[in-house]
């Protein structure tokens, strides 16, 4: 089968509808979804096929849609959309076809965050053959038409649900939009009514487009991922003073710990924890000893640093445990505080959080009341 020049197929999302159905202030398709926006996920997918040449996003009016883009605005072609999705995808073809128009166009919904590679390969190849080609996915559920009350059985025999990214002839989708009536929910509708043919591809369930407020849970559920375990450990020694911090809270001792920052051996392991779960060096290498804007430094900081690392891969913190190897002071009564403070720390990444403490019954630096030591394990969901 002759397959098209990847230099001459384009994709062209489109992203400047209001959502209102999914409603939350911002349109749906800039809000977050494990940590990017959805139309971040969807241009990414485009950008990244080896059969897709350029990639042109329909924004709203107004800088928005290229502040929400980032860096990924300066490897696309923008312009504004219209009043309806329809008005949208006709602009975003005829700004399309200004300059060395495409043989073909993949149109996709921004709402639509995951694009499998294989289905992208799918559409393309149906193009070789057909004007049009679609993603598309058997209806499963018995079909009803009514009301309050059922009116007619539907007979499901034949009936598709179908998805985006539609591929089409290029000439032959803009001049079908040209000429077409208002009121088409997707371009197979548009391409329909002019005559073209359209083939039907498989979809794939994880294409699902985010319409309402809940979708984004069920989006992110359908999302591959890893699960992935670190561990920290870390030990101060004790020294003058009258307080210690552990795992953020100021407890009065009649001895210090002795540290370049606040010396909370509990935070120190925890943010060790979490940036072994990530992949992502150690304390060290984020806040090295040597640098005076660390000295005296609270430890808050360097934990909130690594929540933040995490939220940025688009990962999510599902559990953290430290424990607290010492004789002296008691940890038990603080337990409590101690995990609320982690919870505080890592406030928008919601873990479930533990706090233990042990003694070593006097064996050992920690016996002799050398010093404090800390372990932490972190779990964390990562994007697979
Ligand atoms: N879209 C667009 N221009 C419009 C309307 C919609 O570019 N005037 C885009 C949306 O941004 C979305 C896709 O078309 O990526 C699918 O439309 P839909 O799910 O209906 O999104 P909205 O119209 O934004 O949502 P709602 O209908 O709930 O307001
Ligand atoms: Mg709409």
């Amino acid at each position: 089968m002759a397959s098209l020049a990847p230099e001459r197929v384009a994709a062209l999302v489109v992203a400047a509808g209001r959502g209102e159905r999914a409603g939350g202030g911002e349109p749906k398709q800039f809000r977050p979804l494990r940590g990017r926006p959805l139309v971040v996920h969807a241009v990414e997918a485009f950008l990244g096929h080896p059969r897709i040449g350029r990639v042109h996003v329909v924004v709203p009016g107004g800088a928005e849609g290229r502040r929400i883009l980032g860096p990924l605005a300066e490897r696309v072609g923008l312009s504004p959309g219209g009043a309806t999705r329809q008005e949208s995808v006709r602009l975003g073809l005829e700004a399309l076809g200004q300059a060395d128009p495409p043989s073909h166009v993949l149109i996709h919904d921004a709402a639509r965050p995951f694009v499998p590679a294989a289905m992208i390969d799918r559409v393309v190849d149906a193009l070789a053959q057909h004007p049009g080609a679609c993603p598309a996915l058997p209806v499963v559920d018995s079909l009803r038409r009514g009301g309050a009350t059922v009116a007619e059985v539907v007979d499901r025999e034949g009936l598709w649900r179908v998805q985006t990214p539609q591929g089409f002839d290029f000439r032959a989708i803009l001049e079908a939009h040209r000429t077409a009536a208002p009121g088409a929910t997707d371009d197979v509708a548009v391409a329909h009514a002019a005559g073209l043919t359209v083939a039907l591809v498989e979809g794939d369930e994880r294409a699902m487009k985010v319409t309402v407020a809940e979708d984004f849970a069920r989006a992110s559920a359908l999302w591959p991922r890893v699960i992935t375990t670190g561990t920290g450990f870390d030990v101060h020694r004790f020294g003058p003073g009258d307080h210690v911090w552990l795992c953020g809270i100021r407890i009065p001792h009649g001895r210090g710990l002795l540290g370049h920052s606040d010396a909370d051996v509990g935070l120190h392991a925890l943010t060790d924890a979490i940036l072994g779960a990530l992949g992502a060096g150690d304390i060290g290498v984020h806040f090295p000893p040597s640098d005076p804007r660390w000295k005296g430094a609270a430890s808050h900081l360097f934990l909130a640093h690594a929540g933040r690392l995490v939220a940025d891969a688009g990962g999510q913190i599902l559990h953290v445990d430290v424990t607290i190897i010492a004789e002296e002071p008691k940890v038990g009564p603080h337990r409590p505080a101690m995990c609320a403070r982690l919870r505080d720390i890592l406030a928008d990444h919601a873990p479930r959080v533990s706090v233990k403490a042990t003694t070593t019954e006097g064996l050992g630096f920690a016996g002799r009341r050398e010093g404090i030591a800390a372990q932490a394990v972190a779990t964390l969901s990562l994007p697979g």
